[in-house]
């Protein structure tokens, strides 16, 4: 079997080993949620959070709490962390306090006054210009409304932003429960797994998961791709692919990893058949190709049924899977078909079974089967980038335990 290309286990602090009572803990988390007319939309990011302010509470420290939300150039209402602390609040059973703003003397105020136990969350950070710029004077400014911090947003953590990296060097700075775990199971995908590893990529851009077929090609046992990202390879391939979404940039690339696959112990398993329609609409025309040579005026909107069995036949047959990206346009029936398969694959597989990314996740969900996933992160980008090998710095900048 191919040898793990690096193993790091998690080496810093964490909040179990925290002495936390009668302190005030700058909590950052990832409540970055989908927001629906002013309403919480999914809550799983701020249940995900609950295990590490509930110990917290615990301990008796007050917590000021902090997530971005959305991606805000400045103070914006729609963005306001509200909707957020309602739902803290419901799932919490206590109430939770909002401060106006990030910092300022109000915030400042409010801090000072919390009881142990007591939770306020602040306004969404990057309504501060220097959040996204890990401006050293919003670190500091951050740093004085408490004297411990702990980061459980394991969802930013791939962020060098004042609130995940700046603040982490100017308090004694742990690891929250979320953030271990998430690291854990995505670092055991990545240099220990169970084998054999199948590892399943979908999604639009192969760009996107360049890095991550970097890391598997030579490590995981095999590769199976699905979603547009299968035309660049069609394309680097010299096929037809119609009126497919390309993504033209990733061809290149998907001409290398085709090549260096070739040579490598890692098996690479592209589609064998596909669903395709006039257009990306619910009642468009479709057919099924038994091929993958897309004719004219048609586009590959889903992998085929042999192609999903096979793909579900592998994922049974796994150690551990690591899946993500849908493997079609599974917003749009018909074109959910494989998509579902795949997550009923994953999760009847009796291996390991790790999800990341959101559409992934969102599709788990929709078919009814997060429950039946080992884990699933809620970091999108963090958990490819933990899986790549790069160093996340909203971990690196916390204390060695
Ligand atoms: C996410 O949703 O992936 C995280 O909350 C990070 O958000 P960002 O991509 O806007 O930094």
């Amino acid at each position: 079997m191919p040898e793990a290309k690096a193993s790091r286990s998690f080496a810093k602090a964490s909040v179990r080993d925290s002495e936390v009572e009668g302190h005030r803990v700058l909590l950052r988390a990832d409540l970055n949620v989908p927001l629906d007319d002013g309403e919480v939309a999914d809550d799983t990011r701020i249940r995900a959070s609950l295990p590490t302010i509930e110990l917290l509470r615990d301990r008796g420290a007050s917590i000021v709490l902090v997530s971005h939300l959305d991606r805000p150039k400045g103070p914006d209402p729609s963005l306001s962390m509200t909707p957020v602390a309602k739902r803290l609040g419901e799932l919490l059973d206590a109430p939770v306090k909002q401060a106006p703003a990030v910092v300022g003397d109000e915030v400042t105020a409010m801090a000072s006054e919390l009881a142990p136990g007591e939770v306020l969350l602040l306004e969404n950070s990057r309504f501060e210009k220097g959040e996204t710029k890990n401006d050293p004077a919003l670190a500091e400014a951050l740093a004085k409304l408490a004297d411990v911090y702990v980061n459980d947003a394991f969802g930013t953590a791939h962020r060098a932003h004042a609130t995940t990296e700046g603040v982490a060097h100017r308090l004694p700075g742990y690891a929250g429960l979320l953030l271990e775990q998430e690291v854990g199971q995505l670092t055991a995908v990545r240099d220990d797994p169970k084998r054999p590893l199948i590892v399943v990529l979908g999604g639009a851009k192969v760009t996107d998961k360049l890095g991550v077929i970097d890391r598997f090609l030579g490590f995981a046992e095999e590769i199976l791709i699905g979603g547009a990202m299968c035309f660049s390879f069609f394309k680097a391939e010299g096929r037809d692919t119609g009126n497919s979404l390309v993504e033209d940039e990733g061809v290149e690339a998907a001409k290398r990893v085709l090549a260096e696959a070739e040579k490598s112990d890692t098996m690479l398993e592209l589609p064998e058949d596909l669903v395709l329609g006039k257009k990306l609409d619910p009642g468009t025309e479709t057919r099924e190709l038994n091929g993958v040579d897309v004719p004219e005026d048609w586009m590959g909107l889903d992998v085929g049924a042999n192609t999903s069995a096979n793909f579900g036949r592998r994922i049974a047959r796994a150690g551990t899977v690591f899946w993500n990206g849908p493997m079609g346009a599974f917003e749009i029936p018909p074109f959910d078909a494989a998509t579902r398969a795949v997550a009923e694959a994953v999760a009847a597989a009796p291996g390991h079974t790790v999800v990341g990314g959101g559409d992934s996740v969102a599709a788990l969900q929709r078919f009814g089967l997060a429950d039946s996933v080992d884990w699933i992160s809620t970091g999108g980008g963090a958990s490819l980038e933990l899986i790549e090998g790069r160093e996340l710095p909203g971990v690196e900048a916390l204390q060695d335990a």
